[in-house]
C-alpha cells in the first residue's frame, strides 16, 4: 500500500472556530493530495499545508468536467473520540462515479486510512459542540494539459476539510421547496447517479429561480417524462403517505445517498414500511388532496435530515406538517445524529473511530 509523505504546518496560534460556521466557508490547515499516471498508477500521496493549486490553463477538467467528489463528516463523540460515518461507502461511490467518467478508481481501504490520518492531523478543527461538524470533501480531477476531448491520462486526488454548521440558512427549520419542471438536473443513463460537477452546474439556474421566489431548494422531476419525483440535488427525498414512507427508487437519475441508505435501514429497524419506488407528481398531489401526505423530508450528508414545510408546484402551494418540523423527521434527525456522535448504540456498525495518540 502507498505510503503517505508529510509536510506539517507548525501553528503558532491555537485553532479558534468561528461562531457561525455556515457551510463550506472555512478550511483546515492541511490537505491530502495524490497523483495518478498510467505508468505509475496512484503515487506520491502526501498530506501538506493547504495552499492554492497551480494549474495549466488547458487542464482538462476545467474544460470538460472530468471531476468527481464526495462528502462525509467527522464528529466528536460522547467520550472524546472522533468518529467518521460510513467512509467506505463514500469511496465506493467515488469509484462508481470514476468508472462512469473514465477516471481511475482508488483503493478504498487506503483512502479511508488517509482520511483518518488527515482528520487526526487537523483534529483541532473538529467542532466540539453538538450542532457543528467537520465536513470532509474528497475529490478527483483529470489533470492533463490538453484541449482535445478524451479522458485525461493523469489525475489528482484530494481530500480537504471544512468545519461546518447547518447547510441551509434555515438551520433545522423546515425548508421550502419549488417543484421544477422548466429545467432538469440529470438524466438516467447520463450522469444522474454520479457525484460530479455537471449535475450541480445543471441545477443552478433552477435553484436560482427558486431562490428568487423564496424557496430554499428545487425538487427535480425525472428528465424523460417530467413525471416522477427524483431528488433535491443536495438531498434525497422521503414522503410519508399514511403509514408508508416512500423514497424514489434509484433509476439511474438519482444520487444514491448514503444518508438515504441509512434512513431506510433505521426506519425498517423501527418496524416502519419503507418503499423504494417511483412516485409521480400526480400521485403525490392526489394523496395530498386526500389529506394523506403526513410528512416530507430530505436526507443528505450536508443537510442531515431536513423537514420540508412547503412545496410549490405550478400554481399550487402545499403546506406539509402545518409548515412545522414533522415528528418523524425530528425523530430521525435525533437518532441519526446520536449514532453519528456515538451517543446511542451503533448497532449497524456505521461509525469508524479516528484513533488519536494519547500525547497528541
Ligand atoms: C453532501 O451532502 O455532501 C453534498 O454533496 C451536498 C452538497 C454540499 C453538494
Amino acid at each position: 500500500m502507498e505510503k503517505i509523505a508529510y509536510e506539517i504546518l507548525e501553528r503558532e496560534e491555537p485553532v479558534v472556530l468561528a461562531e457561525n460556521l455556515g457551510f463550506g466557508k472555512y478550511f483546515t490547515d492541511h490537505i491530502f493530495v495524490m497523483d495518478y499516471s498510467p505508468a505509475k498508477g496512484w503515487h506520491d500521496a502526501k498530506i501538506m499545508p493547504l495552499r492554492n493549486l497551480s494549474l495549466h490553463p488547458a487542464t482538462t477538467f476545467i474544460h470538460y468536467g472530468q471531476t468527481i467528489f464526495e462528502g462525509l463528516k467527522a464528529y466528536y463523540g460522547e467520550n472524546g473520540d472522533i468518529l467518521l460515518f460510513r467512509p467506505e461507502k463514500n469511496y465506493q461511490r467515488l469509484n462508481n462515479s470514476a468508472r462512469r467518467l473514465c477516471m481511475p478508481e482508488v483503493d478504498i481501504d487506503f483512502m479511508v486510512e488517509a482520511t483518518k490520518e488527515l482528520v487526526r492531523i487537523d483534529k483541532d478543527w473538529v467542532p466540539r459542540n453538538n450542532s457543528d461538524t467537520l465536513y470532509v470533501r474528497p475529490f478527483m480531477v483529470g489533470s492533463d494539459p490538453f484541449l482535445g476531448v478524451r479522458p485525461s491520462a493523469d489525475y489528482k486526488m484530494f481530500v480537504m476539510l471544512s468545519p461546518v454548521g447547518a447547510y441551509y440558512p434555515e438551520g433545522f427549520k423546515p425548508v421550502k421547496i419549488l417543484i421544477q419542471d422548466d429545467y432538469v438536473r440529470a438524466v438516467r443513463k447520463g450522469l444522474g447517479e454520479c457525484k460530479t460537477a455537471a449535475n450541480y452546474a445543471a441545477s443552478m439556474l433552477g435553484a436560482e429561480i427558486a431562490r428568487k421566489q423564496g424557496y430554499t431548494q428545487v425538487l427535480w422531476l425525472d428528465a424523460v417524462e417530467l413525471k416522477y419525483i427524483e431528488e433535491v440535488g443536495t438531498m434525497n427525498i422521503f414522503i410519508q403517505i399514511g403509514d408508508e414512507v416512500i423514497t424514489p427508487k434509484l433509476t439511474g437519475g438519482i444520487l444514491p445517498g448514503i444518508t438515504r441508505l441509512s434512513v431506510i435501514d433505521i426506519l425498517r429497524d423501527w418496524g416502519m414500511t419503507v418503499t423504494e419506488r417511483q412516485i409521480s407528481i400526480d400521485e403525490f398531489m392526489a394523496e395530498y388532496d386526500k389529506g394523506n401526505v403526513k410528512e416530507v423530508f430530505g436526507s443528505g450528508t450536508a443537510a442531515v435530515i431536513s423537514s420540508v414545510g412547503e412545496l410549490k408546484y405550478k400554481d399550487r402551494t402545499l403546506q406539509v406538517s402545518g409548515g412545522e418540523i414533522g415528528p418523524l423527521a425530528q425523530k430521525l434527525f435525533d437518532h441519526l445524529t446520536a449514532i453519528q456522535r456515538g451517543k446511542v448504540e451503533d448497532k449497524f456498525g456505521w461509525t469508524l473511530k479516528v484513533e488519536i495518540p494519547v500525547n497528541a
